[in-house]
């Protein structure tokens, strides 16, 4: 991949962005904040492979898997009016058949277009498929972090917001009561991912965001965490408990933990120990 392609694939998105621009101002609100993720999601993997030491050509194609990650996500709003893949369809099978059926990457030979379609699929599966290709796992790994780190930055600037006045799809359409769920507090207690399906309120999805940290794959990715006080920021907005206090300090040991081995001496370089 060289960077005459991004610039290319850089301008297919743009135009297709605009093809699903939509009339109504509150769901071209939520347009526009997919574009606006997709940006930060190229901007952190293209940290995250500086971080990890890819040469020019594996870092083109981490940030064109970025840029197209979330593709199947206008097709999926103009058709259904919402982001929730239970009440449409999966986002991430869509996307993979937009780039299939738009014949997108023509220009690429077929293992970079096979790599860079399974990346895009795979990107929001609940857990990775135990055999999975190295390449193609290094790259949705990095897109999967990628993803999650964007998500933060957005929900972060929301929470001095009231959340009546978000984007529509940004809370998923949960109440904003003062409760979280017994069984979500219990998963981030036994560092656990939290299923969707599990969520009643908005403060469960903040518990399913601080749950992701243990989902993250690479040590750059960590770095940004604390860079940008994903679990201070996350944590204020939620009432105060002891159950939360040893949830966060929990995280924060988790995250310091994998930060402290990967700086211990006589660890193996850089490049090989930034996943767990
Ligand atoms: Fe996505």
């Amino acid at each position: 991949m060289d960077n005459e392609s991004v610039a290319q694939y850089r301008s297919w998105f743009s135009r297709f962005v605009e093809e699903h621009a939509v009339g109504n101002e509150l769901d071209q609100q939520n347009i526009l904040l997919k574009k606006t993720h997709t940006a930060g999601v190229c901007g952190n993997a293209l940290r995250i492979a500086a971080g990890l030491g890819l040469d020019a050509a594996a870092t083109s194609l981490a940030e064109v898997i970025a840029l197209f990650h979330d593709v199947g996500r206008f097709p999926q709003y103009v058709r259904y009016q919402t982001f929730e893949d239970s009440r449409s369809v999966n986002h991430a099978v869509l996307g993979a058949k937009v780039l299939l059926e738009r014949n997108v990457l023509r220009g690429l030979p077929v293992w970079e277009r096979s790599l860079i379609v399974r990346a895009v699929a795979l990107h929001n599966v609940f857990i990775l498929p135990s055999r999975l290709d190295d390449e193609v796992r290094l790259h949705t790994e990095i897109v999967r972090d990628a993803d999650k780190l964007d998500i933060w930055r957005i929900f972060a600037g929301l929470l001095g917001r009231n959340p009546a006045a978000w984007p529509s799809a940004a809370g998923l359409g949960l109440p904003d009561t003062r409760e979280s769920s017994p069984e979500v507090l219990a998963s981030l207690e036994r560092r656990e991912m939290v299923r969707l399906t599990s969520l009643r309120t908005l403060n469960d999805f903040k518990l399913l965001q601080l749950a992701w940290i243990y989902d993250l794959n690479f040590t750059p990715s960590l770095r940004m965490v604390i860079e940008r006080s994903v679990i201070e920021r996350l944590t204020a907005s939620i009432p105060p408990t002891d159950e939360l206090s040893r949830i966060a300090r929990n995280l924060r040991n988790y995250v310091n933990e994998r930060l402290d081995a990967h700086a211990a001496p006589g660890q193996a370089p850089s490049e090989a120990v930034q996943r767990p």
